[in-house]
């Protein structure tokens, strides 16, 4: 089977499935399982591009089908920022590598007038393999890294590569509210008594507050972050 699903699952934060991508590409055949509108995109795309946005897109149908959601909704297009566009009252999110994508999707609330959701979600899928570690000083703030360099190697390396995902998919989840390029510098991580992680966020705009929670899911050769962002009441 060509895209099979390679998991789905419940996340706190909602509906996840991941697809393999074939690697031979997305043939024309493959593109009759997507919305007419998207199949003319993917045509339009170069065979990398074309794979790893096809695949994306049969995961969020996947997963919005696991939430009920049918095809009769629409195309799933792209914001202007390159986000997933999804039907009102719906929030999602995609990864992808060479042979995997990856989406997860919530309902959720609009507020505002209808015009916002309540929260917003975000996922970043890596591969389980030591990261470049030249990138360590753009990823981590001067506090991760001082956390990371006790560690041995290995562990290091580990939490480098968590580190970067979970600042990649905080990014995908906090560009509904803030629409501009987020550096890594602007999310601080930690972890809790219990190992878990907590993130931080210090914007370099005035934008905010927002409160962000990051879920890490065990997958097998695979690092997987999901986060969800809200806004946060303002301290008096
Ligand atoms: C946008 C970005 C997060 C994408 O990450 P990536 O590792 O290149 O690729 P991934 O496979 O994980 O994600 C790609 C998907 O992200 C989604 N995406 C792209 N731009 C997005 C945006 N501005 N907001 C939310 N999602 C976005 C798309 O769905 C895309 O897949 P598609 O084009 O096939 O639909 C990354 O390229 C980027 O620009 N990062 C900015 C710096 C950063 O991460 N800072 C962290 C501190 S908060």
């Amino acid at each position: 089977v060509r895209f099979a699903v390679a998991f789905a699952r419940d996340l706190p934060f909602g509906r996840c499935v991941a697809v393999t991508l074939p690697p031979d590409g997305a043939r024309d055949e493959d593109l009759a399982a997507l919305h007419p509108e998207e199949a003319a995109h993917a045509r339009g795309l170069g065979a990398i591009r074309r794979v790893t946005w096809v695949g994306g897109r049969i995961a969020l149908r996947a997963a919005l089908q696991d939430l009920g959601v049918g095809p009769e909704q629409g195309a799933i297009g792209a914001t202007k920022r390159g986000a997933p566009a999804l039907p009102p009252g719906l929030v999602g999110s995609l990864s992808h590598k060479e042979m995997l994508a990856v989406a997860l999707v919530a309902r959720s609330a609009e507020e505002g007038g209808g015009r916002k959701p309540a929260a917003t979600v975000g996922i970043d899928v890596e591969i389980a393999r030591p990261p470049r570690a030249d990138i360590a000083p753009r990823v981590l703030t001067p506090d991760e890294h001082r956390r990371v360099q006790g560690l041995n190697e290995a562990a290091a390396a580990r939490e480098l590569l968590i580190a970067f995902s979970a600042k990649e998919a905080i990014y995908k989840a906090l560009d509904p509210w803030v629409g501009r390029y987020v550096s890594f510098q602007e999310v601080a991580l930690a972890r809790d008594a219990r190992g878990a992680l907590v993130a931080t966020l210090a914007l370099a705009h005035t934008e905010g507050p927002f409160a962000v929670e990051l879920h890490e899911e065990p997958a097998s050769g695979l690092i997987l972050v999901a986060a969800r962002v809200r806004p946060a009441p303002r301290c008096s």
